[in-house]
């Protein structure tokens, strides 16, 4: 019997290259990056060429780069980070309906010290209005956050539109990079 694998937003087969360059650093070269010995020293030597690498790839700078454990991790970290740097500014974020749980687990923790949430609808292709978007947003907001891909059903939202609208608003855009950079890349 055939097997269809649906999950891959969520977890997927590691690709042949991924896994070439990952496997000296699990099998041999498992020095820790923040050490000083030797085989530390080589580990965040290559570290530091990954994030030079992902800088490149999305012309950002290198210091802009931070690599967390998990998705959801870099969720909680960019959403509760600019929450916090930004509440001097405002305290109002807008997101959709259909985000994943690391989304709107922090929105509901964001709004319980404080901050105002709009969850925007979505259609029954699970696409957001880029009209509602764009009433959602006051002077008290500083940030949008919406996924690039539905790990669920698969939408792609138009996030160059969601970005051109968070720009022209001077409001900071969140989306999931890793998708939106295999899609951008070219
Ligand atoms: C859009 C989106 N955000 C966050 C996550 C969470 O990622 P992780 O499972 O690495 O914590 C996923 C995983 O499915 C996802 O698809």
């Amino acid at each position: 019997m055939d097997t269809y694998y649906f999950d891959n937003g969520a977890t997927t087969k590691v690709k042949e290259e991924v896994l070439n360059e990952m496997l000296p650093f699990l099998k041999e070269e498992y020095g820790n990056p923040s050490a000083l010995y030797g085989l530390a020293r080589y580990a965040k030597k290559e570290v530091e060429n990954a994030r030079q690498k992902v800088a490149d790839l999305i012309g950002a700078k290198k210091q802009e780069i931070y690599f967390t454990s998990s998705g959801s991790e870099a969720d909680n970290t960019a959403l509760k980070g600019i929450a916090y740097l930004n509440k001097n500014k405002g305290n109002h974020i807008i997101t959709s309906k259909i985000e994943h749980p690391a989304i709107l687990e922090s929105c509901a923790f964001l709004e319980k010290i404080g901050f105002n949430i709009t969850y925007l609808n979505v259609d029954s292709n699970g696409f957001i209005s880029l009209n509602e978007l764009e009433k959602a947003i006051n002077e008290k907001t500083i940030l949008i956050s919406i996924m690039f891909a539905n790990n669920e059903i698969g939408t792609i939202q138009p996030i160059e539109d969601i970005a051109k609208i968070a720009h022209k608003n001077n409001i900071i855009f969140h989306t999931d990079a890793v998708q939106a950079c295999r899609k951008y890349k070219n």
